[in-house]
């Protein structure tokens, strides 16, 4: 009730608002639909306009092509009907079929070879990239996911380099060097991805080589990790808020949109206010409740 109060209080001083969700990861496409009818039901209830998605990958899971298929287009056609821009970064299970294929070949990664055609959806350029960027209002967005040679001889996944090391293209250097591009930016930024650095739920072993973050890092948003599953989580089952080792820059858990490793259907909404502070929702959707919120004060002058 209380965190509901203070949504609606500051609407009028929203100026940027995005629905950041992630791990819808079914490998039945009918649990599929049921997930994102309920999920969609209470978002359109929350009457809260977005300009962007992002949607931080695990679309599916198994090893069916047809099932996974099916789950993706599912999932692009739900987010589709919003008729806003949709950012997509990869997961590890998204590239579940390229593990199995010696071949490799982006067929065997469905949620590329479904999305990538679909004008609303913005993929990296290649599936070997590590990052790709975007824009929210003065904010400049890095997305960053799994990646993988087309044909298979590495995957990156859960920060890991799998099959060819020697053939992997991204050094320390290189992820060095993207980490000088933040140190450089005039304006803040914020990261999205299927992981977290050092500090949060289930890190990235590889995003390492990022850290520390600069000070022009204002959150990082990350999916993999499902809220209530003990198993993997364990004493941070439901930590949703960690920071950055050594750091006060909070990385926000996002996943998931699925309640059987996880316990519930669950996103966030990040809103950007008037004097550049930022606003994170954490979304219960089957309860219909707002479940935590954090307010980062603007680290702008006034
Ligand atoms: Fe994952």
């Amino acid at each position: 009730m209380t965190l509901s109060y203070l949504h609606d209080a500051l609407r009028e001083k929203v100026q940027h608002r995005v629905w950041v969700c992630s791990d819808l990861q079914q490998w039945d496409p009918e649990i599929a639909k049921k997930n994102l009818e309920i999920i969609f039901a209470d978002f359109h209830s929350l009457n809260a306009p977005c300009e962007q998605v992002w949607n931080l990958g695990d679309s599916t899971d198994g090893r069916h092509p047809e099932n996974q298929r099916k789950t993706i287009t599912i999932q692009a056609e739900a987010f589709e009907s919003l008729g806003l821009p949709l950012y997509y970064t990869f997961g590890n299970h998204d590239f579940d079929l390229l593990k199995k294929s010696p071949e490799g070949g982006s067929a065997m990664v469905p949620a590329w070879e479904i999305l990538a055609p679909r004008p609303a959806w913005h993929l990296p350029e290649k599936l070997e990239d590590f990052f790709f960027r975007g824009k929210l209002g003065p904010f400049n967005i890095y997305f960053m996911g799994d990646h993988a040679c087309a044909k298979g001889e590495w995957i990156v996944t859960h920060g890991k380099i799998h099959g060819q090391e020697s053939q992997y293209p991204h050094s320390p250097e290189v992820y060095q060097k993207l980490r000088a591009e933040w140190s450089e930016s005039p304006d803040p930024i914020l990261i999205a991805g299927h992981y977290s650095f050092p500090g949060g739920n289930r890190p990235s072993p590889l995003l390492q080589n990022c850290l520390p973050l600069p000070d022009q890092v204002k959150a990082v948003f990350y999916g993999h990790a499902h809220l209530g599953e003990e198993k993997l989580l364990q004493e941070n089952n439901f930590r949703k808020i960690a920071y950055a080792d050594f750091q006060s820059i909070p990385q926000l858990d996002i996943a998931a949109m699925e309640n059987r490793k996880g316990t519930f259907l669950r996103s966030a909404l990040v809103e950007i206010y008037e004097d550049q502070s930022v606003g994170i929702f954490f979304r219960n959707h089957e309860n219909r409740v707002w479940e935590e919120a954090l307010v980062l004060a603007s680290n702008r002058k006034s």
